[in-house]
């Protein structure tokens, strides 16, 4: 799916994540202490949910995202919650993005549900701006999830697994502090039903 892609469906006054933030995000993000800068970037961002809140909690966040019509639904909710100043946006591709800022103490990557190829290479690119002692954080709808969950999308090839982002990961010099599925509910039409979350917390060395 095309940037056109997201920007048609990113064309409505409604905000389609929602202005809530993600609890894994908070969970895991919440708990980062850093001494000195606090930089991030949040890759694959949207309409901003995450980088306002991590805004909230004193980060300077750039969100790329290559949907223009995401981003300025997230500059117009960052200023709406005061945290204007805290955040940029840049609008580029995944794959290739170049920071505005670097290097950073966090590094977020949620929802990207692109091939896997290509999910290596945004994340090992992610990866790359990360100083010592830095975090990288991510959320994905999990493979695992196409075993009687709901929710998400139902290609294989766009639903990372456990294997895919350690494979992802490996020579980034990161370390896997957190990597697994989480078990939790979704709404649907016919009530709560189950949905199988894929979580990542790594980090740099000091
Ligand atoms: C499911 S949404 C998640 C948005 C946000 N992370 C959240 O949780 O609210 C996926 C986002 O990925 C972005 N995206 C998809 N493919 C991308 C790519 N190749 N490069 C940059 N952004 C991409 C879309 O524009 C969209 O905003």
């Amino acid at each position: 799916m095309d940037s056109n892609y997201w920007d048609e469906k990113y064309s409505t006054e409604e905000f389609i994540y929602t202005k809530i933030e993600n609890r894994f995000v908070v969970e895991l993000c919440g708990p980062i202490q850093v001494t000195g800068g606090k930089r991030a970037i949040e890759l694959a961002g949207g309409e901003g949910r995450n980088s306002v809140w991590l805004a909230k909690q004193g980060w300077h966040i750039e969100n790329v995202d290559f949907s223009q019509r995401a981003l300025d639904k997230y500059l117009a909710f960052a200023k709406e919650e005061g945290v204007a100043d805290l955040c940029s946006a840049n609008c580029a591709d995944a794959t290739l993005f170049e920071p505005l800022v670097s290097p950073v103490e966090l590094a977020v990557i949620g929802y990207l549900q692109i091939p896997e190829a290509q999910l290596e290479t945004a994340t090992r690119r992610l990866a790359s701006f990360v100083v010592p002692g830095g975090h990288l954080m991510g959320v994905w709808h999990s493979r695992d999830n196409l075993a009687g969950g709901f929710g998400g999308p139902r290609d294989p090839d766009v639903l990372p697994n456990v294997e895919t982002i350690t494979k992802a990961l490996d020579g980034t010099g990161l370390t896997i502090e957190v990597l697994e599925n989480r078990e939790g509910q979704i709404h649907t039409k016919e009530g709560l039903k189950p949905s199988t979350t894929l979580v990542l917390l790594a980090k740099r060395g000091a």
